[in-house]
């Protein structure tokens, strides 16, 4: 393993931990309650934004307001004094989201920041807005702990949420034993993530999730393929995909043979979807190189939640390795932002 790999490696060990961490986080960051909250809105990008997609899902059947994530420079419309908006940025300097904090203080919306400081850090301090800093050190992405769970924190101090702690410790010891069976030292045949790593090599991993529970575990794994192993990845939603994407399948061919497809499963998953699962398998099975179906673990909605994500981070760096790419520097997204400035 070179520094970079084991880099990686450490912060997805460390995952079980930085959940804890954020939670605590969260709990000392300085807001109060708000009168007569009518959304929340998460605005932030790539990385930075996958936690905002998390809460969306996570809060769709637990929540009174809606979550809307936004990923672009400007806040939708009806963002004003009765949101709240978390301006979310790891490196505190990504300009979408800078031009977003910027809109949500002249609407005069309730902001909370995370980032590990950058321009963003350095506004929120000035204007007196709450910052929750976050360590450094690491990728954005693999501060999704950071970058999601002290969002739940808050809208508990808020009176929003229930108190979610139980929740995070059954996440974080879930995350623990898992790791014990998803680390290098585990071999391919007892490794489910060194497998898929092997199943998704020199061909075009497929994931599938499904609304309400998986959908955005589905487009985190798609996310880590490309940004750690360098290499496409498409996902996609049940119901949704039984509508179009598979159609896609009914011809077998060159093509459909180097897809290799993940079903992502949760027990709340809808009874009709499961039932889509299993025709939807019979239709394309022998057309792709591979299906397989995989069950989130735990109780609650946020260890489950982790325990897919988990898989697919450590999938996504045994990848980069069996493609002999370096899992952390996303250089060309440097050298759009560079060419940008
Ligand atoms: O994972 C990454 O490195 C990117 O997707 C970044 O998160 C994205 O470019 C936004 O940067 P930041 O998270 O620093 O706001």
């Amino acid at each position: 393993y070179n520094a970079d790999t084991k880099g990686m490696l450490k912060a997805l060990w460390e995952l079980p931990e930085q959940c804890a961490r954020a939670w605590e986080l969260g709990m000392a960051a300085d807001v109060s309650p708000m009168d007569d909250l009518r959304q929340v809105v998460v605005t932030g990008l790539g990385g930075s934004a996958i936690g905002g997609d998390l809460l969306r899902v996570y809060a769709t059947q637990r929540l009174d307001v809606p979550v809307v994530v936004n990923r672009d420079y400007v806040l939708p419309k009806f963002v004003g004094p009765h949101t709240l908006v978390f301006a979310v940025s790891y490196s505190g300097n990504t300009e979408e989201t800078l031009s977003a904090y910027s809109q949500a203080r002249e609407k005069g919306a309730r902001l909370v920041v995370l980032t590990t400081g950058g321009k963003l850090g350095e506004l929120a301090k000035n204007d007196g807005v709450p910052v929750i800093t976050v360590p450094g050190g690491i990728a954005p992405r693999s501060a999704t702990g950071y970058l999601f769970i002290p969002t739940l924190a808050v809208l508990y101090r808020m009176g929003l949420l229930p108190d979610l702690s139980h929740e995070v410790a059954e996440c974080t010891s879930l995350l623990q034993s898992m790791r014990e069976k998803l680390k290098p030292e585990v071999p391919l045949d007892s490794n489910q993530a060194k497998m898929l790593a092997a199943s998704f090599h020199n061909r075009i991993p497929v994931i599938w999730g499904s609304s309400g529970t998986t959908e955005v575990v589905a487009q985190r794994w798609k996310g880590q393929i490309n940004e750690n192993a360098k290499a496409p990845a498409y996902w996609n939603v049940f119901p949704e995909l039984n509508h179009n994407e598979l159609v896609g399948f009914e011809f077998p061919g060159e093509l459909l043979r180097r897809l290799y497809v993940v079903i992502l499963r949760d027990p709340q998953d809808h009874p009709r979807v499961q039932k889509r699962f299993a025709i939807t398998r019979e239709i394309m099975e022998g057309a792709v190189a591979g299906v397989v179906e995989i069950m989130a673990r735990g109780s609650g909605a946020l260890a489950r939640m982790y325990s897919l994500v988990y898989i697919g981070d450590y999938a996504s760096v045994y990848l980069a390795m069996l493609y002999g790419v370096d899992p952390g520097p996303v250089r060309v997204i440097d050298t759009l932002k560079a060419r940008l400035a």
